[in-house]
C-alpha cells in the first residue's frame, strides 16, 4: 500500500497546535457558544435556567460540567426548528435523520457552518490519505442523509475531482470504478462489501482496481473488519465519524498514517465521556457514553449532546488533538442476553476469524418463555463449504464473550444488503 502520509505545510496550523494554545481557543469558543445558545434557543435558556446555571459560569472547560445534557428527544420537542439560534431566513440548508421512531430530527445550517463542515470534512479526507488532484467516488448516500453532501463538500473544498454517485446500483459502483479510476472511495463498510462481492461478480479483481484508499464510517465496524478490507482490496480503510445532530461526517476522523483511533477536531467540537447511567464526566481513558458540545456552529449550536456512542478518550499522536477509539456500539444497540451485554461488532470480529464466514451478517433477536435468544444469521464465503464453521462460530461466542447463541450460516446473497447503514440486530421478540 501507497505511503500517504501528509507532507510538511499539508496540514492546517491547528491540527499541530500545543495543547495549551488549543484549550485557551476551545474555552473562549465554549463561552461564545454557551451564550449564543442561551440568549437564540428557548429550550436552552429553559434548560440552563432549570438548572440554575448562566451563561456568565462557564469560566474554565470544567465549568461545561454543570451544564445539563441535550438528547435526541429534545430535539424532537423542538421540531422541526425549534433548535435553531438564528432567524429560519439565515438557515442555508437543512438535513434531517429518519429515526426508527417517531418524527425524523431536523438540523439546520448558515453559510459560515457549511463552510466549517466543509472544513473540518477537507481536514478528514486528507489525515485518511486523499489529496488535491485525487479523483473521489462518493458513494454515502445524498438528500437528508448528512453523509454525501458532507462528504462532497469537504472533497470538493480539497480539490479532488469528485464522482457523485451515492448509494445504490452496485453494478454501477463497478463499472465508474472501472471507468474513472478513483484513487478515494467514501462510502459505508457494509456497502463496500456489497460492492467488491459485485467486482467478483463481475470477474474484477479488488486488489487490481486504481483505489488508494477507502474513508468508512457511519456505522461501527471493527479493526478485524479493516484487516478483511486491506487484504481484499489492497487499499488502506480509514475511520470516519460523526452524526448529523453535531455536524454530520467529519467531528473525527483517522489519520492514514497511525490507524490508531479517530482524531476529534476539537477546535470545532468539544468532547467528554460520561458514565451511561449517572451522567458523570469520566476521566481520559475509561469507557462511556460520548458527549459533544459544538463550539463554533451558528445556526444549531449544541450543548452536551448524548451520542448514545460508547468509546474512550485518548492523547493524540498524528494530531495533538485526543482520539476516541473505534467505536465499540451504541447505547441502543447493546443486546443484553442472560444478563450478559453484547455488541454486534463482538460478533463481527468472531466472525472474521472463522475462515469459512464472510462479514455479511445479522443478530436475530428473538424470545422463548421468558429469555431472550439470540441466532446469528451470517453467510459463508463464496467457494467455501459451510462444513463446521457454524459449530466453531459457536464455540468462539461461547469461549470468548460467555454466552450461547445460535448461529445459521446461509448461502452468499441470503442476507439483505443495504446500500446505505446496515441494520445488525434484527428484533423478532414479541412486544410485551
Ligand atoms: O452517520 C454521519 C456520517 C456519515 C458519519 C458518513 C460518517 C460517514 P447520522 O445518520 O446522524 O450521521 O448517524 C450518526 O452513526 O451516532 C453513530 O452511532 C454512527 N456512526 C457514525 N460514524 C460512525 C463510525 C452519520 N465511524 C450515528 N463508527 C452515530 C461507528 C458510527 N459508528
Amino acid at each position: 500500500m501507497l505511503d500517504l502520509s501528509p507532507q510538511p505545510g499539508d496540514l492546517e496550523p491547528v491540527e499541530t497546535a500545543s495543547i495549551d494554545e488549543l484549550r485557551a481557543l476551545q474555552l473562549e469558543r465554549l463561552r461564545w457558544s454557551v451564550r449564543h445558545a442561551y440568549e437564540n434557543v428557548p429550550h436552552y435558556r429553559a434548560s440552563l435556567d432549570g438548572a440554575g446555571v448562566h451563561p456568565d459560569d462557564v469560566k474554565s472547560l470544567a465549568d461545561l460540567a454543570k451544564l445539563p445534557f441535550t438528547t435526541k428527544a429534545d430535539l424532537r420537542d423542538n421540531y422541526p426548528f425549534g433548535m435553531f439560534a438564528v432567524p429560519r431566513e439565515e438557515v442555508s440548508r437543512v438535513h434531517a435523520s429518519s429515526g426508527t421512531t417517531g418524527k425524523p430530527t431536523v438540523v439546520g445550517y448558515t453559510k459560515a457552518d457549511l463552510a466549517t463542515w466543509a472544513t473540518v470534512m477537507a481536514r478528514s479526507i486528507r489525515a485518511a490519505g486523499g489529496r488535491k488532484g485525487h479523483v473521489l467516488h462518493n458513494a454515502y448516500g445524498y438528500g437528508l442523509f448528512t453523509g454525501g453532501l458532507g462528504a462532497h463538500a469537504g472533497a470538493e473544498l480539497l480539490g479532488c475531482t469528485v464522482v457523485p454517485v451515492s448509494g445504490g446500483m452496485t453494478e454501477r459502483q463497478v463499472q465508474l470504478i472501472r471507468d474513472f479510476e478513483p484513487d478515494v472511495i467514501m462510502v459505508t463498510p457494509s456497502y463496500m462489501l456489497s460492492i467488491i462481492d459485485e467486482m467478483e461478480r463481475q470477474g474484477v479483481d479488488p486488489r487490481g482496481t486504481s483505489l488508494k484508499v477507502g474513508i468508512f464510517g457511519a456505522e461501527p465496524w471493527t479493526n478485524d473488519m479493516r484487516a478483511e478490507m486491506e487484504r481484499r482490496l489492497d487499499m488502506h480503510a480509514v475511520d470516519i465519524y460523526g452524526l448529523s445532530e453535531v455536524i454530520g461526517p467529519g467531528v473525527a476522523s483517522e489519520c492514514v498514517e497511525t490507524k490508531d483511533g479517530l482524531h476529534v477536531w476539537e477546535d470545532h467540537f468539544f468532547p467528554e465521556i460520561i458514565d451511561p447511567v449517572s451522567g458523570e464526566v469520566l476521566p481520559d481513558g475509561e469507557e462511556g457514553e460520548l458527549v459533544l458540545t459544538s463550539l463554533t456552529k451558528q445556526a444549531m449550536p449544541v450543548l452536551r449532546y448524548r451520542t448514545r456512542d460508547l468509546t474512550r478518550l485518548l492523547p493524540g499522536t498524528a494530531r495533538s488533538m485526543r482520539r476516541i477509539e473505534k467505536i465499540t456500539g451504541r447505547t441502543d444497540d447493546m443486546i443484553i442476553l442472560r444478563g450478559v451485554n453484547l455488541f454486534p461488532t463482538q460478533i463481527e470480529e468472531l466472525i472474521l476469524r472463522v475462515p469459512a464466514l464472510s462479514p455479511h451478517f445479522q443478530c436475530v433477536l428473538n424470545r422463548s418463555g421468558n429469555l431472550d435468544d439470540l441466532t446469528v444469521l451470517v453467510e459463508h464465503r463464496e467457494g467455501a463449504l459451510a462444513g463446521d464453521a457454524g459449530e466453531a462460530l459457536r464455540r468462539l461466542v461461547k469461549n470468548s464473550i460467555g454466552v450461547t447463541v445460535a448461529v445459521d450460516v446461509v448461502a452468499p446473497g441470503g442476507i439483505e444488503r443495504s446500500v446505505g447503514k446496515m441494520k445488525r440486530i434484527v428484533d423478532r421478540r414479541p412486544k410485551r
